[in-house]
């Protein structure tokens, strides 16, 4: 069976020690290890935060600007990265396609869920921009949400640690970390890898999702090709399987 994946990428990541905007070589590096993984016959598809250049949340803090405002202003953002990123992707010779979940033609695709299928099966990435396209959602369930319906076999968040851990593992020495664990786990012990809303929606369709370091090179496609022993996994057990 073919494989097909969506991969989420912070937008703070792209921003390297600067803390904003997007550092190109980073964005060289993504493109370098999502190149590997198309040319492994892996069907790729992105998400990509927009926390390098705003946060809703944070935006609307003292009340001068609405959460509402501030997530749009969130959503934009990541219609940047996305494009940055499919700039970085044809610029190491991969095909590639934004969508975005906004309506924006002059800039990119619209979100067609069919259409990103024919581009996946046509071994073009696919990066999905704009979240859900509404506020109060994360990119972390955007990403759950896209990877549903294009029938990804797995979610794989690409983050600075190589896990999920029981506590804070920089501020803690005896924090533990987890290889597997269940997604009422995930949502109960207080385990901060993804909101609530995204592991909900993980869970209803039985959509593993991964947590790895993405600095390590060679990472994402050793999971692809099974080897689990760098990262954590929250997935159905047993009771949760119907
Ligand atoms: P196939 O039909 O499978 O060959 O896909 P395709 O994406 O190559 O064909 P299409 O003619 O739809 O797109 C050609 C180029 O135009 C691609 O680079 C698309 O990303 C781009 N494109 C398609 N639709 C839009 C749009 O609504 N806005 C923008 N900005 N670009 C678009």
């Amino acid at each position: 069976m073919k494989k097909r994946i969506l991969v989420k990428f912070s937008g703070e990541a792209l921003a390297g020690e600067n803390g904003f905007g997007i550092d190109t070589k980073i964005l060289k590096f993504i493109a370098d290890e999502i190149k590997s993984l198309v040319d492994n016959g892996v069907e790729t598809s992105i998400v990509i935060g927009g926390g390098n250049f705003i946060r809703g949340v944070s935006a609307a803090k003292d009340g001068t600007i609405k959460r509402t405002s501030g997530d749009y202003m969130g959503m934009l953002g990541t219609v940047i990265n996305a494009v940055a990123m499919q700039e970085a992707l044809e610029f190491v010779g991969v095909s590639v396609r934004v969508q975005s979940a906004i309506k924006m033609e002059a800039i990119c695709e619209t979100f067609i869920v069919r259409k990103a299928k024919r581009h996946l099966e046509k071994n073009r990435v696919v990066i999905f921009a704009a979240g859900t396209g509404n506020p109060f959602f994360t990119t972390d369930t955007a990403a759950t949400l896209r990877a549903s319906e294009i029938d990804a076999n797995m979610l794989i968040k690409a983050t600075k640690v190589d896990g999920i851990y029981n506590k804070d593992p920089n501020k803690f020495k005896d924090a533990k970390k987890y290889d597997s664990l269940s997604y009422d786990q995930a949502l109960h012990d207080n385990i901060k890898v993804m909101d609530d809303t995204a592991i909900a929606l993980a869970k209803e369709n039985s959509l593993p999702i991964v947590v790895c370091n993405m600095f390590e090179k060679g990472n994402i496609l050793k999971i692809i090709e099974g080897d689990y022993s760098n990262c954590s996994i929250v997935k159905p057990d047993e009771k949760e399987m119907v």
